[in-house]
C-alpha cells in the first residue's frame, strides 16, 4: 500500500555542507558487467585509493546486499529490477549523506540502470562498464556458478540463459581483458579528479 500522507522534512545539514566538510563531492559510482567481470575487485580497489586520500566511501556489493536488503529477491527479470531499484534508492541516500558510494551489481538491464541514473542528480551518477568477454568470466568461474548454469542447474544465469545489455553511454569503459587492475584503478581515480569530485 502506498503511503500518501508523508511530509518531506528538509534537512539543514545538507549534502553541500557535508561535501564541503569532507573536502570531496559525494557521487554514485555504478559498476556494471557480467558475473566475474571484476566489478567488486575494482570497486574495493578504488575504495582503497580514495580512503587513503581521506575520502568517505562505501561499497555496496551484490553478494552481501543480497543477504540482507534484497534477501527476498531472486534472479527473475522482475526481481532483478526490484533489486536494482532498492539499491538505487539506498545509493541516493548514501550520496545525500556525503559518501562516494560504489556499487558492484551485474545490473544487466539498461532500463533499470537508466532508472537509477534518473533518480540521481545530473553528473553524479558515474556508470562504469566492466567489459569482459563471457569466455574470460566463464574461464575464471570463481564461484562455480557458470558451470552449474551450463549444466542446467541454475536458470536465468546472466550471459548463459539470461541477457546482459551493454550500456549505451557509460562514463567509463574498463577493458578487463586488456587492462591491469592498477591501470583500471588509476583511470577511474583520474576521471574523478578531472571532474573535480576528489582532489
Ligand atoms: S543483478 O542481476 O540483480 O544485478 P547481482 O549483482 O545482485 O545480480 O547478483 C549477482 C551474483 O549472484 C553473481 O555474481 C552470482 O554470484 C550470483 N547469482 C546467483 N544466481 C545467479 C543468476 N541466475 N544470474 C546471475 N548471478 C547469479
Amino acid at each position: 500500500m502506498k503511503n500518501t500522507n508523508i511530509i518531506y522534512h528538509a534537512a539543514s545539514v545538507t549534502r553541500e555542507r557535508r561535501n564541503q566538510l569532507n573536502n570531496h563531492k559525494s557521487v554514485v559510482i555504478w559498476f556494471t558487467g557480467l558475473s566475474g567481470s571484476g566489478k567488486s575487485t575494482l570497486a574495493h580497489s578504488v575504495e582503497e585509493v580514495l580512503f587513503s586520500k581521506g575520502c568517505k566511501t562505501y561499497v555496496l556489493d551484490g553478494d552481501n546486499v543480497r543477504h540482507g536488503l534484497t534477501s527476498n529477491l531472486g534472479f527473475s527479470n522482475e526481481d532483478r529490477k526490484e533489486n536494482i531499484r532498492r539499491i538505487g534508492e539506498v545509493t541516493k541516500l548514501m550520496m545525500e549523506a556525503g559518501l562516494i558510494v560504489m556499487t558492484a551489481f551485474i545490473s544487466p538491464f539498461r532500463e533499470d540502470r537508466i532508472a537509477v541514473r534518473n533518480l540521481i542528480s545530473d553528473g553524479d551518477f558515474i556508470e562504469i562498464y566492466c567489459k569482459a568477454s563471457l569466455e574470460t568470466c566463464e574461464a575464471r568461474d570463481l564461484k562455480g556458478l557458470y558451470k552449474r548454469a551450463r549444466l542446467g542447474e541454475i536458470k536465468n544465469y546472466t550471459g548463459i540463459n539470461s541477457p546482459y545489455e551493454i550500456p549505451d553511454n557509460p562514463e567509463l569503459i574498463i577493458d578487463i581483458d586488456k587492462e591491469s587492475l592498477e591501470e583500471s584503478v588509476s583511470k577511474i581515480v583520474s576521471f574523478l579528479q578531472t571532474k573535480s569530485i576528489v582532489r
